[in-house]
């Protein structure tokens, strides 16, 4: 009687507390809760920590100000650091001496700070890993920043946990990176191209987007980034500067088609779709109202001034939903 009391008492106790971490609302959404993480549509930042006074930028607003607005999938470009007496990574674009952004470990720390204030939200990096720098430093700029301990780890080819289930297990930090992964070094910096495909991400004109398997060449995986930012070549040079004062167009109407198109071509809906200027776009339509759209959810909010608010439903897509990969 004692044992079956204690039972009964035991297993009330782990359901109760199980039930309070189930959590009921993920990336600020109810209804992504029970989706697996494979099947949302996120917003990205292309080059996410390059923003402030420079030519050369390709954002608005700092990091802490893009996941305010409801940024979660951030695109960064770890470089050796330029005064190569450390063994820091720093954020640089194209090269240290045009846009040097300070530290990673300054930026992760922006993003550790954030999901210790906001328990329900999944993150996602993508390093470009532009001087090939072992996984091992990149550990050291997390490890420095807190941010191990949030580190998620996928098998290849094995069906992604759902959100709920990736919030539970408090490890809501996804991580890729784009060369030299050593997953028996580092398990949770995952090699990209084994599980995300991109589109070509050197685009130079708004009526030229493609949706080809670019990264890695020809080789779909399960889950796919559209690149959807342009650039403009300075003459004479092999630098490339983004094209700042026509993001309100790309962002807009430009950027509704090319994601439909892939839809249609891929016959899936893109899993994360990265832009400059992600603040702007019109007042119909911006990025948020695109992918809320392709969730299939209504957005409330976002944009800088966080006043913007628009009906999915007038932006909805004609999604297919289909879980089989076919490449044209
Ligand atoms: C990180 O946060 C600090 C403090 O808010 C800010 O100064 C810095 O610019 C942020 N870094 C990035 C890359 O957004
Ligand atoms: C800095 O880089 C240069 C060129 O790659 C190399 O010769 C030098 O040894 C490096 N210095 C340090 C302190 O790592
Ligand atoms: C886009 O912004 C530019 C200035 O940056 C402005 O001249 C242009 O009228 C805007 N276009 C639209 C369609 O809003
Ligand atoms: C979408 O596809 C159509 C048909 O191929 C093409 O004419 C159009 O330019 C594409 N639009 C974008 C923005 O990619
Ligand atoms: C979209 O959501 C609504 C409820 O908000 C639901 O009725 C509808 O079936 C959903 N559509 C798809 C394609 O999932
Ligand atoms: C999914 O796509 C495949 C390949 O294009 C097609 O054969 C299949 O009919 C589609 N299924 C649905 C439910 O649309």
């Amino acid at each position: 009687m004692l044992l079956y009391t204690f039972l009964v008492f035991a297993i009330i106790s782990i359901t109760l507390v199980k039930s309070q971490n189930v959590p009921t609302v993920c990336n600020g959404y109810a209804e992504f809760c029970n989706i697996p993480y494979s099947q949302i549509s996120f917003v990205a930042t292309h080059n996410s920590y390059a923003y402030g006074n420079n030519v050369a930028v390709n954002q608005n607003f700092d990091i802490p100000t893009q996941l305010k607005d409801g940024v979660r999938v951030f695109l960064l470009d770890g470089h050796k650091s330029p005064s190569n007496t450390s063994s820091e990574i720093e954020l640089c674009h194209q090269s240290c001496s045009l846009l040097d952004s300070g530290t990673a470990k300054n930026t992760l720390k922006n993003i550790t700070k954030f999901l210790q204030q906001n328990p329900n939200e999944v993150i996602t990096i993508f390093w470009e890993n532009f001087d090939n720098i072992a996984p091992i430093n990149y550990k050291t700029s997390y490890d420095q920043a807190g941010l191990t301990q949030y580190c998620f780890t996928q098998p290849v080819d094995e069906q992604w946990p759902t959100m709920a289930e990736i919030i539970q297990s408090g490890k809501r930090v996804i991580n890729f990176i784009d060369s030299n992964a050593n997953t028996d070094s580092v398990p949770w910096l995952m090699p990209e191209y084994s599980y995300v495909f991109e589109t070509p991400f050197e685009n130079f004109n708004s009526n030229a987007w493609q949706c080809t398997v670019d990264r890695p060449k020809d080789q779909p995986q399960q889950m796919y980034m559209i690149n959807h930012f342009l650039y403009n070549k300075i003459t004479n040079t092999n630098i490339e500067i983004p094209q700042r004062d026509s993001a309100n167009v790309t962002n807009a109407a430009n950027l509704a088609q090319h994601v439909q198109n892939c839809t249609n071509i891929f016959v899936q809906r893109p899993n994360y779709v990265a832009v400059d200027f992600y603040d702007k776009g019109n007042n119909n339509i911006n990025v948020f109202g695109i992918i809320a759209g392709l969730n299939n959810v209504s957005y409330i909010s976002g944009g800088t001034d966080g006043t913007k608010q628009s009906d999915a439903s007038s932006l909805k897509l004609n999604v297919q939903q289909n879980d089989s990969m076919h490449v044209e």
